[in-house]
């Protein structure tokens, strides 16, 4: 199997596309530790699927914009597994209004959860990984994040920030050995997509070339490949899973 002998770190996995990618890199070999912040049940219930089919995985508990939990999980998942070979900055959440009517704590917390997020579990991995000389950081933004989306000026900020953030890193980490990529999802059917009306997700569908709403395997098998040693000589990319939206 591909990932045979790695550890995975996969954030905001209870739920959604890092359930998704949580199960699928365990299904190619690797000892997974599950991330969430609040859905303790549903983190076990991935943790209990990926047990059923013969894989290693814990869920760890840490809100991603506290750097203090975010440095305990890191030791939790080094007790458990010894090492951390991938980490997938998958966490996010939206808080949704135009400009004019944004509060502050919805930037705040777009933000902190969105992008600060991502900065602290990507320290705290590249210190791990820069000692091996090997590791794989891939985060997940959004087609949002490069086209902008009205009522969406936090989340896209967000979005953005991850994709320079991640180009930065990827040009410091590559002497290391270190690959750092982001895949960029269109329209996923999770439950972030499931809270829009009706009326925005036929919208959103018509400017979808492939047809269809996005499935979060879509977006694992990518981050599968990106996670893999088949994706040696690939750093600093973004890569589409939109169904056509961007091109
Ligand atoms: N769905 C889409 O169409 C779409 C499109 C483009 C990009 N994305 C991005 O893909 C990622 C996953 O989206 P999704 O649709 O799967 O979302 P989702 O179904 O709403 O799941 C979000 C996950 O993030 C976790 N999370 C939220 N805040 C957290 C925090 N502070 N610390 C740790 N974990 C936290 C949640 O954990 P709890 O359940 O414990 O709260 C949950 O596991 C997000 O970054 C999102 O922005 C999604």
């Amino acid at each position: 199997m591909e990932l045979e002998g790695r550890t995975a770190l996969v954030t905001g996995a209870s739920r959604g596309i890092g359930r998704a990618i949580a199960v699928y890199l365990a299904e190619l070999g690797a000892q997974v530790a599950v991330n969430y912040s609040s859905s303790e049940q549903r983190a076990i219930e991935v943790v209990e699927a990926i047990k059923e089919k013969g894989g290693r995985a814990i869920a760890v508990k840490a809100d991603v914009s506290n750097l203090q939990e975010v440095e305990a999980m890191f030791e939790k998942v080094l007790n458990e597994f010894g090492d951390l070979h991938i980490l997938v900055n998958n966490a996010g959440i939206t808080r949704d209004a135009l400009l004019i009517r944004m509060k502050q704590e919805d930037w705040d917390a777009v933000l902190d959860t969105n992008l600060k997020g991502v900065y602290n579990c990507s320290k705290a991995a590249a210190k791990i990984m820069i000692k091996k000389r090997r590791g794989k950081i891939i985060n997940i933004s959004s087609v949002v994040g490069v086209a902008g989306n009205a009522g969406q000026s936090n989340y896209a900020a967000a979005k953005a920030g991850v994709i320079g953030f991640s180009k930065a890193i990827a040009r410091e980490l590559a002497p290391r050995n270190i690959q750092v990529n982001v895949v960029a999802p269109g329209f996923i059917e999770t439950d972030m997509t499931a809270a829009l009306p009706e009326s925005i997700r036929q919208e959103m569908l018509k400017q979808i070339p492939l047809g269809r709403y996005g499935d979060p395997m879509d977006v694992a098998y990518v981050v599968g490949f990106l996670a893999s040693d088949k994706s040696q000589y690939i750093t600093g990319q973004v890569i589409h899973v939109d169904g056509g939206m961007i091109m």
